[in-house]
């Protein structure tokens, strides 16, 4: 049986006392889940993180970095460096969220910056990829999959791809105003990036998790999740609330061990 990832982005949400007490919610929920089948993270704001680390378990949650810059140190007002980010006791750090790529600009050769930094220091990198709609409608959705992928990761050896973990986040299905992706299109999304991985890595890209996330919630999850290729769920909205979160996790894991 696969091991599962349940994960959520606080993107620009929560302060330091909500972060807090959202954490010791989640951890007091979910501690009697079986960490040996299941991986939960969760990636808070910055300024969040330090007292984070110090009010989890690390057993039971991983936090991780919502971005980071690809230098130790150096002349980059505004970022946070991979050293900053060790100093706190991160192991895990986001790179290419779409809001990073079509809000900021992020652009693919940049995200590979950042994926070889993360694991250079020896963190986990997930970095996120998806089409837009209007890439969607030009049906060209799988190439810029690969695209993403072969740029993002290029020149990483198979060695260093057991840190890498991939969200497969289409642009028109995250937040508020998205639509979310059916089981069956992401599954199909999800092979695509499998084959790709498996391209660039042999057996090793095999084994790194792929997860969906956009408009994750308590009536799809379940459907997602027993997806042969979906290896976890990303989610945004919906796990805001630890109880809710905790809620979604169980009837994913439950949906994924029956059908198993
Ligand atoms: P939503 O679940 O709110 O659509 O956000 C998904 C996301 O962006 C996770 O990184």
């Amino acid at each position: 049986m696969k091991k599962l990832y349940f994960g959520s982005n606080l993107k620009m949400y929560k302060g330091i006392k909500e972060t807090k007490s959202y954490l010791q919610r989640l951890i007091d929920n979910t501690k009697d889940l079986n960490r040996e089948e299941m991986e939960i993270f969760i990636i808070p704001s910055y300024t969040a993180l330090s007292d984070a680390v110090k009010c989890i378990d690390e057993k039971l949650i991983r936090l991780g970095a919502q971005n980071m810059c690809w230098e130790d140190e150096g002349q980059f007002t505004g970022e946070i460096s991979p050293r900053m980010l060790e100093e706190l006791g991160i192991n895990l750090v986001m790179i290419g969220h779409s809001e990073r790529r079509h809000v900021f600009g992020e652009y693919d050769a940049e995200e590979n910056r950042k994926v070889r930094a993360a694991l250079n220091h020896g963190f986990k990198a997930l970095l996120c990829v998806g089409e837009t709609e209007e890439e969607k409608n030009y049906g060209i959705a799988e190439e810029v999959l690969r695209t993403q992928l072969k740029v993002g990761f290029y020149n990483v050896d198979a060695e260093k791809g057991k840190n890498l973990w991939v969200a497969y986040e289409p642009v028109w299905s995250i937040g508020v105003n998205g639509v979310p992706a059916t089981s069956g299109y992401a599954e199909n999304m999800h092979k695509i990036i499998k084959e790709t991985l498996r391209d660039l890595f042999g057996l090793a890209g095999e084994e790194i998790p792929v997860l969906y996330g956009g408009s994750v919630n308590p009536q799809n999850a379940e459907s997602l999740i027993v997806q042969p290729s979906i290896d976890g769920l990303f989610v945004g909205r919906c796990a805001w609330d630890a109880d809710k979160f905790n809620a979604l996790i169980r009837s994913a894991e439950k949906a994924y061990r029956e059908k198993m």
